[in-house]
C-alpha cells in the first residue's frame, strides 16, 4: 500500500479560508512600513551556508542544529534560510547599497528552522521584517521600534508588551561574557547540561535558559547593565527617554540577549501572554559591526522580525480578524442568450480598476438555486439577467444581506450607483 503523502512535519498549508486575514494583516503592516519610508527588498530562499555562520553565529542553536543545510548538484553548501537579516546585510554589499545614506528596507516571507514544532513554532514559518541602515543614533532606535507599537495600533492590539535592553559594545559584553562564565563555573554542578556546554561556548544564552531550577541561580548572577560600557548606556538612557517622550511603554530587561550573535547595544522583544509558551511577536536590534563585519563599510544598523503565524494567532485569540473586506457582486441568468450577455457583463464589469469580485453562476439551475450559491459564495449583492432584462437591456440588482428584501431593475450602466443608492437606504 502506497503511504498518503502529507506536508512536511511543521510546514503548515495556508488555507483559502485563512488568507484574506493573512493578507490583510500584511497590507495593513505594509501600510505602515510605507509611511515610515522603508522599501521593500525580496531575496533568495537559498544562501550559502557560511553566510549564516558569519552572521548568527556558530554556536547558536540555528546554526548548531536547526538549519536546513545540504550539497547542491556542484557540492555546494547551501542552506534555507533560517531569518532575514543576514541575506538582506549580503545583498546591500553585493549591491553597493550601503552609501552612508539612511537606507529602510523591508522583506517578507518563509524563513527555515528544524524546531520542535508546537504551537506558535514551526519549522516553515513567515516573517515581515525590516532593516534600516546608516545610522548609530537612539533616534534610529526609538522611530523604529515607533514603528512596531504603530503596528498594534492599526491591528487594535493591545495585550503586547515592549521589553528592551541593552548588550552594550563588543569589549564591554567580552568583558561582561568573562565575568559571567567564571560566575557559572563557581556554579558549574548545579547548570543543566544545556547550560553546561552553552558555559563554554555562548555564556550570554544561559541567562535566556526556561528552566525554572536555574531561575535564582541567574536571578544572583552578575547583571549586564552594570557592565555597560559608558558611551552604550548613554546611548540606551537617551532611548528610554525618546520612548517616553513618544508614550511607547517598555520594561527594561536586563536578562534579555537574544539568540543570534550579531546583536550589540539596543535588543527588544514585544511579548504576549496569550500565546503559551511561544509568546514573543516581534524581536530585534542592532547590529552596528554586522556589515563590516561581512566585508562591507562600517555602517551601523537595527532592524526586527514579526513572525506571522504568532501574529495571526494573538489577532485569532483576541477576536480580530483584519481581512480587508470586499464586496462581491455574483451574476444569476437564465441559459442560453441571457448565459452570453451575463458573461460580457461580468467581463465589463470587472474591467473598472477599482471593481469588486465579480463572480458568474458556472452550474445549471433555477434562478432560486443560483441564489443559493451566491448566498453561499459570500456574495452581497446579486445581478439578475433573465429573457426580460435581456430584452430591455437591464439588469436586476438585489441585496443579498440586507434587512428587507430589496431589488431593482435598472440600465446596467447604472449598476454601481444602484448598488450605492440601496445600501445607503438599507443602513439601519
Ligand atoms: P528571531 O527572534 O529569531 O529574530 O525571530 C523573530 C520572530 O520570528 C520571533 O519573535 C517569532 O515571532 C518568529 N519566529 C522565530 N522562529 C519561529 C518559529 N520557529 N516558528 C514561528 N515563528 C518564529 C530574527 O529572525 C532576526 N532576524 C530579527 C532581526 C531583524 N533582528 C534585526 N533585524
Amino acid at each position: 500500500m502506497t503511504s498518503k503523502l502529507q506536508a512536511v512535519r511543521g510546514m503548515n498549508d495556508l488555507l483559502p479560508v485563512a488568507s484574506p486575514r493573512w493578507r490583510g494583516a500584511e497590507q495593513r503592516l505594509q501600510a505602515v512600513l510605507a509611511r515610515y519610508g522603508y522599501e521593500e527588498i525580496r531575496l533568495p530562499l537559498l544562501e550559502p551556508t557560511e553566510l549564516f555562520a558569519r552572521t548568527i553565529g556558530e554556536v547558536t542553536d540555528i546554526v548548531e542544529k536547526e538549519m536546513y543545510t545540504f550539497l547542491d548538484r556542484n557540492g555546494d553548501s547551501l542552506t534555507l534560510r533560517p531569518e532575514g537579516t543576514a541575506g538582506v546585510v549580503r545583498a546591500g554589499i553585493e549591491h553597493g547599497l550601503f552609501q552612508g545614506q539612511l537606507l529602510r528596507l523591508w522583506y517578507q516571507g518563509p524563513m527555515f528552522r528544524h524546531e520542535r514544532p508546537q504551537r506558535g513554532r514551526y519549522r516553515q514559518f513567515h516573517q515581515i521584517g525590516a532593516e534600516c541602515f546608516g545610522s548609530a543614533e537612539p533616534e534610529l532606535d526609538a522611530e523604529l521600534i515607533a514603528m512596531t507599537a504603530q503596528f498594534w495600533r492599526e491591528l487594535g492590539l493591545t495585550g503586547l508588551h515592549l521589553q528592551i535592553n541593552s548588550l552594550g559594545s563588543r569589549e564591554a559584553r567580552a568583558a561582561y561574557r568573562e565575568r559571567l562564565q567564571t560566575y557559572f563555573r563557581d556554579h558549574h554542578a548545579a547548570l543543566d547540561t544545556d547550560s553546561q556546554r552553552r558555559l563554554e561556548t555562548n555564556p550570554l544564552r544561559i541567562l535566556d535558559s526556561k528552566n525554572p531550577d536555574l531561575a535564582a541561580l541567574i536571578g544572583a548572577a552578575p547583571s549586564l547593565p552594570e557592565h555597560l560600557d559608558a558611551g552604550s548606556r548613554a546611548h540606551f538612557e537617551r532611548l528610554c527617554t525618546l520612548l517616553d517622550g513618544l508614550g511607547v511603554a517598555y520594561t527594561v530587561n536586563p536578562r534579555l540577549v537574544r539568540g543570534l550573535d550579531y546583536y550589540g547595544r539596543t535588543v527588544f522583544e514585544w511579548v504576549t501572554d496569550a500565546l503559551g509558551a511561544q509568546g514573543t511577536v516581534c524581536a530585534g536590534g542592532r547590529y552596528d559591526t554586522l556589515v563590516e563585519q561581512l566585508g562591507g563599510r562600517p555602517t551601523p544598523a537595527i532592524g526586527f522580525a514579526l513572525g506571522l503565524e504568532r501574529l495571526l494567532d494573538l489577532l485569532a485569540a483576541t477576536g480580530i480578524d483584519p481581512s480587508v473586506a470586499r464586496s462581491v457582486w455574483y451574476v444569476v441568468s437564465t441559459p442560453g442568450a441571457c448565459r452570453m450577455q451575463a458573461l460580457s457583463l461580468a467581463q465589463r464589469l470587472r474591467s473598472e480598476p477599482d471593481a469588486p469580485t465579480v463572480l458568474m453562476d458556472h452550474a445549471s439551475g433555477n434562478f432560486g438555486k443560483q441564489i443559493q450559491r451566491a448566498d453561499k459564495a459570500g456574495a452581497d449583492v446579486a445581478l439578475i439577467l433573465g429573457e426580460d432584462e435581456l430584452a430591455t437591456g437591464t439588469v436586476t440588482v438585489r441585496l443579498l444581506r440586507a434587512a428587507r428584501p430589496t431589488q431593482e431593475t435598472v440600465p446596467q450602466a447604472s449598476i454601481q450607483a444602484t448598488v450605492n443608492r440601496l445600501a445607503a437606504e438599507n443602513c439601519p
